[in-house]
């Protein structure tokens, strides 16, 4: 939430800011702008644009900025005060020498802005940001680092910032509690970015900037320091990110990219995973005897992570008969769970900076539960305060409705469940090295799937003047079903509700009419003649079905009005080929409706607020 660039060299700021705040643009997009300093003069200019990064290039046009060889931007997604330009982020202090960028929410903004006041600081913005810029001027006596260190620890709530200071246009000024920053070192120039793909064309060395530290930094020279202004020692790690995977690659969108990758990414995990027999998980941080001595597994997650996590309680249980409790981040972090020594707490998170999984996990290790995160970056801050990190390594997700990480962290959750299974020996070796080898089948099967996209997208430009959808699934596959749902309204911004098909009966169906379609996930199954009948109860109320259904299903056609075959599989796994004509449904339908599918409206990809 939010997208923070900041650079410092020899070079001319601007486009390589603007370029690497495009890259950061998945992070928010209702306003952005940028600030420079004006070295001839000396003087900080500051241009901001509500709306898409596009229009803050399009103001830069026709009010060109001055050469400047340091500068800071932002693309905000608006917490506190309306999208407009005013709210719009750098903000600055009443001299006009001092800018901020922040990403975070502070919470204690209005007592401080109050006291602010007080002193008669003009505030302009309703943002909490602001009072950043006016608490360092408040402090600020010729030396704006020590202004920033003090001003950092009044600061209550989440903060990744980047501040400059007219008065010193050799230093950039970094901090963080919370929210993610890194630093990117260059040969006489270096870096702030909120993620690395935004600098990954200058410079693959970064330092992951940790919780409750500042950074001073000149376009040569870098320095941390905690918040008392001790000096800390910092490690440089090597990015293997090659810079063609942040692009569309002849996509139209990332969203129809991501998709595409899922096959790889698959294979990928589980010729890395898959031994003859046996599921290697090297990084999972317990020892199999630790393992096998869990009595109960919390899954904590948010969104489609939440849905994954679903199929994986489905699955644990039934694979390695251990208890599966699993809850939204944001209610477990706030209620009490029965939390022992042995209990392992799964957190899934695809950026591994969701707030609420964070906050969550660091109630459940308070409590003394193991933490194993399953985590799509590495080095988020998930993965650093888990004992053991599951990496998906889907490659970097850009579009902003999680498709490529949803499947691989289901990947990921069959091995988990089989290695469970294994340790607990509630799955026989001869049971997990069969299923180990459907697993292997299925980025094939993926591959069938995308052959026949067109079919996919005839349906869907068929079906897109719905005004409402239900999604039905059963069983494993009713996490599907909330999927598909949720990966619909989130990018099409059709009303759209995932059931388990048993509960149609008590409520949704009084939505069915002529007007509604439904989609009914009826791969081949145990409930398969359920499912059968909730589709007539539909059809007898004219509401319209699309099924999903398994290859060679000769009886579904009388009973739908559109029929997506996925290949025949273990029923276990069927919630992977689900995925790929949800996501693609979901994706065809807010093309035709012209929706913007790699930026949903109100929406961000990393939700580092609570
Ligand atoms: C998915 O399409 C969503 N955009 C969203 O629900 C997402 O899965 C959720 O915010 C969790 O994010 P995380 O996986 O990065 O924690």
């Amino acid at each position: 939430m939010c997208g923070i660039v900041g650079y410092i060299g020899e070079k001319q700021a601007y486009p390589i800011l603007i370029d690497a705040l495009k890259r950061l643009e998945y992070r928010g997009y209702d306003s952005s702008g940028v600030s420079i300093i004006d070295q001839q003069k000396p003087e900080m200019v500051i241009r901001k644009s509500q709306g898409k990064i596009i229009h803050l290039e399009e103001l830069i046009k026709s009010h060109p900025l001055p050469p400047s060889t340091i500068g800071i931007c932002h693309t905000r997604w608006a917490t506190h005060g309306m999208p407009n330009n005013v709210n719009a982020h750098p903000h600055k202090d009443c001299s006009g020498k001092i800018v901020v960028v922040h990403n975070g929410i502070i919470e204690n903004y209005e007592e401080l802005k109050n006291a602010l006041l007080k002193k008669g600081h003009t505030f302009l913005s309703q943002t909490d940001t602001e009072v950043v810029a006016h608490l360092v001027e408040e402090h600020y006596q010729g030396d704006i680092f020590k202004a920033v260190q003090k001003t950092v620890k009044q600061l209550k709530g989440a903060f990744a910032l980047g501040i400059l200071c007219l008065d010193d246009p050799k230093t950039l000024i970094a901090a963080r509690v919370g929210s993610p920053l890194i630093i990117g070192i260059g040969k006489n120039e270096n870096f702030i970015a909120s993620d690395v793909p935004a600098i990954l064309q200058h410079t693959k060395k970064v330092i992951y900037l940790k919780e409750g530290e500042l950074a001073k930094i000149q376009k040569d020279k870098v320095q941390i320091f905690d918040f008392n202004g001790k000096a800390v020692s910092f490690k440089v790690d090597k990015v293997t990110l090659k810079v063609d995977t942040v692009q569309k690659q002849g996509y139209p969108h990332f969203m129809l990219k991501e998709i595409h990758e899922q096959p790889h990414v698959l294979t990928q995990m589980f010729r890395h995973c898959l031994k003859p027999k046996a599921v290697s998980l090297d990084e999972i941080g317990l020892s199999d005897k630790q393992l096998k001595d869990m009595t109960q597994i919390f899954i904590v997650a948010c969104g489609t992570a939440y849905h994954a996590g679903m199929v994986g309680k489905y699955l644990i249980e039934l694979l390695a008969g251990i208890p599966v409790a699993i809850d939204v981040s944001s209610e477990f972090r706030y209620r009490t769970p029965i939390i022992g020594k042995k209990t392992l707490v799964l957190a899934i998170s695809q950026s591994g900076e969701t707030a609420d999984t964070l906050a969550a996990i660091k109630e459940a290790k308070a409590k003394g539960a193991k933490i194993v995160s399953i985590c799509n970056v590495v080095g988020s801050s998930l993965a650093r305060i888990s004992d053991g990190v599951l990496y998906t390594h889907a490659g970097p997700e850009i579009g902003v409705a999680s498709t490529k990480a949803y499947t691989a962290q289901l990947g990921v959750l069959y091995l988990l469940a089989i290695k469970l299974g294994l340790a607990h020996k509630t799955l026989s070796p001869k049971n997990a090295s069969l299923l180990m080898k459907d697993l292997k089948q299925i980025p094939s099967l993926y591959a069938r799937i995308l052959k026949d996209k067109h079919t996919i997208e005839r349906i869907a430009e068929q079906n897109a003047h719905f005004g409402c959808f239900l999604f039905l699934g059963r069983n494993i596959n009713y996490p599907s079903a909330l999927e598909g749902a949720l990966k619909l309204k989130e990018i099409s911004y059709i009303p759209a509700e995932g059931y388990a098909a048993g509960e149609m009966k008590h409520g949704p169906i009084a939505l069915i009419d002529e007007y509604r379609a439904v989609i009914c996930l009826a791969p081949e199954s145990d409930l398969y003649e359920k499912m059968i009948s909730n589709i007539q109860e539909i059809r007898s109320r004219k509401g319209k079905v699309i099924a999903l259904a398994t290859e060679g299903d000769a009886i579904i056609h009388a009973h739908a009005d559109h029929v997506i075959y996925v290949p025949k599989t273990n029923k276990l796994l069927t919630p992977l080929l689900m995925a790929l004509p949800l996501q693609m449904i979901a994706y065809y339908i807010a093309v035709k409706r012209g929706c913007d599918v790699d930026q949903p409206r109100n929406l961000a990809k990393s939700v580092t607020v609570e």
